[in-house]
């Protein structure tokens, strides 16, 4: 027996199963049974999936599929449920046992087992509650569901980035003649990267996020500024990207300083910093100019840079040049992209101090057609920064795929005929971004009207 066979009650009838071909032929029999319960109202269905009639189009099938009159039933509603996010639950669950099972070595099943069911149940129960639930569950357990997906988006946005902290600051292996033992999961996923990077990257998708809904909604009172349900919606996307703004700077900071002790060429880059020099100056724009050796048109502020990155005026500051030019990164896309970031940032902290401000003191200058105008004007940067801030991690690391260990160059892979899966997930993703700018789209432009003099021409609250 393997070790990853473990002796547990259901293990051992997993194994007396597996042996017996009857019995395996029986289990089948009723998989698909089971299955064809699930997928009758997709196999045979009373209702068209389609209509096309005079006053538009329409698909009657999905839209009664979570309808409260044609599902009266809580039982109906959930083999519905089950209809939609069954194949995305037993996805999520095959990925994450295969990839946990080829990491190894953590005591395999148990531990497999259970993320995979908690992915899959995650995504399956409180995404459906969530969605579908607004008139079926109380406003309490609707409100936690979408706290649990979120924590859920946050956890995974976590993970996601802590591999890439890890290709940033290598750790959990030891190489022994280009190969590596010694591996410990564990340890490479607490890489010394992962906090500053993880913490940067969570509170870049909430500003980005926050920022982008209080946009739209600006730019829906702009065209109609007495609606209470946009004023709201503006209030509670202000806050949320707000408050993560303000944070980002600090956040940034960290990672910088993480960077000039660990990533110093990325550091060099990022500044358009080309000789090791102590006192360095902070740039504040420019274009690095590579063939010169030195970045054009930047406004410096002396000695900043090696106080902001070592918090000593005098430090030293290692330029490009201290490396070989075959481990340079490419300065320009890197500066001008950690430029961008830094003032989209530092745009949105000043945009997010000043709403708090206005909420403190003078509530009706949020509702402004200049401020509404600004807010709107600055609905894209946060996603446009996080783009920025891929940018500045990804190239800043180049030529290395994992910081110092592999490059680029030879992680290229050599199997052929990659071409259709390429064009297959990009299609893929096409389709879907499509479809989600159609629907939000769709969200924004179906949004109540609440005309606040039905108020009383106040705003609760
Ligand atoms: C305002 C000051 C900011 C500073 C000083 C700053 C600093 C940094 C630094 C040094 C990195 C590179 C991290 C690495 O490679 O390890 C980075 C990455 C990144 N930044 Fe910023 N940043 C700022 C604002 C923002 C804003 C406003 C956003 C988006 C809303 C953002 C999103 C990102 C993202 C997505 C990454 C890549 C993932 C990560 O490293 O977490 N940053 N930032």
């Amino acid at each position: 027996m393997s070790a990853e066979q473990g002796n547990s009650y259901w293990s051992v009838v997993g194994r007396q199963l597996r042996k017996n071909r009857m019995a395996m032929l029986g289990f089948r029999c009723v998989i698909a049974l089971l299955l064809l319960a699930v997928y009758a109202p997709l196999l045979a269905s009373s209702r068209p999936f389609y209509y096309g009639g005079p006053e538009g189009s329409s698909f009657p099938w999905f839209k009664d599929l979570f309808d409260r009159i044609a599902v009266p039933q809580a039982v109906d509603l959930f083999f519905n449920l089950l209809l939609v996010f069954l194949p995305f639950a037993t996805v999520i669950y095959v990925l994450v046992r295969r990839s946990l099972r080829r990491r190894g070595r953590w005591k395999g099943r148990a531990l497999r087992r259970t993320v995979g069911v908690l992915a899959a149940v995650h995504v399956w129960i409180f995404l459906g509650i969530y969605l579908y639930g607004w008139d079926k569950v109380s406003p309490l357990l609707h409100l936690l569901s979408g706290v649990a997906v979120a924590l859920g988006g946050i956890l995974s946005g976590i993970f996601v980035v802590t591999a890439n902290a890890w290709m940033n600051s290598p750790a959990g292996f030891a190489l022994l003649d280009g190969i590596p033992v010694n591996i410990s999961p564990l340890a490479a996923m607490l890489n010394p990267a992962w906090k500053t990077e993880t913490a940067h990257m969570t509170l870049a998708a909430f500003a980005a996020t926050g920022f982008a809904v209080a946009g739209i909604h600006a730019f829906m009172l702009l065209r109609d500024r007495g609606n209470l349900f946009h004023r709201r919606a503006l209030a509670i996307a202000l806050w949320v990207g707000g408050v993560a703004a303000i944070l980002l700077p600090v956040s940034g900071d960290f990672n910088a300083r993480f960077i000039a002790r660990h990533q110093p060429a990325k550091l060099a880059a990022m500044e358009g910093q080309f000789r090791t020099e102590r006192g360095a100056p902070l740039r504040i724009g420019g274009i690095p100019d590579v063939d010169g050796r030195t970045t054009r048109f930047a406004i410096e502020i002396p000695r900043a840079l090696s106080l902001l990155a070592f918090h000593d005026p005098d430090a030293e500051v290692k330029g490009l040049s201290a490396f070989p030019r075959d481990e340079w990164p490419n300065p320009v896309p890197v500066h001008l992209a950690f430029q961008f970031m830094v003032a989209s940032g530092t745009t949105l902290s000043v945009l997010a101090l000043l709403s708090a401000l206005f909420a403190w003191r003078r509530r009706e200058w949020l509702y402004t057609r200049r401020f509404l105008f600004a807010v709107a004007a600055c609905g894209p940067l946060g996603i446009l920064s996080v783009e920025a801030g891929w940018v500045v991690t990804e190239l800043g690391r180049q030529p290395w795929v994992i910081h110092g260990v592999m490059r680029t160059a030879d992680a290229v892979t050599t199997v052929g005929g990659l071409a259709i899966p390429f064009a297959f997930f990009s299609l893929l993703y096409l389709a879907l971004g499509i479809s989600a700018a159609w629907l939000l789209r769709r969200e924004v432009s179906a949004s109540p009207a609440f005309p606040l003099e039905e108020q009383g021409g106040r705003e609760p609250g």
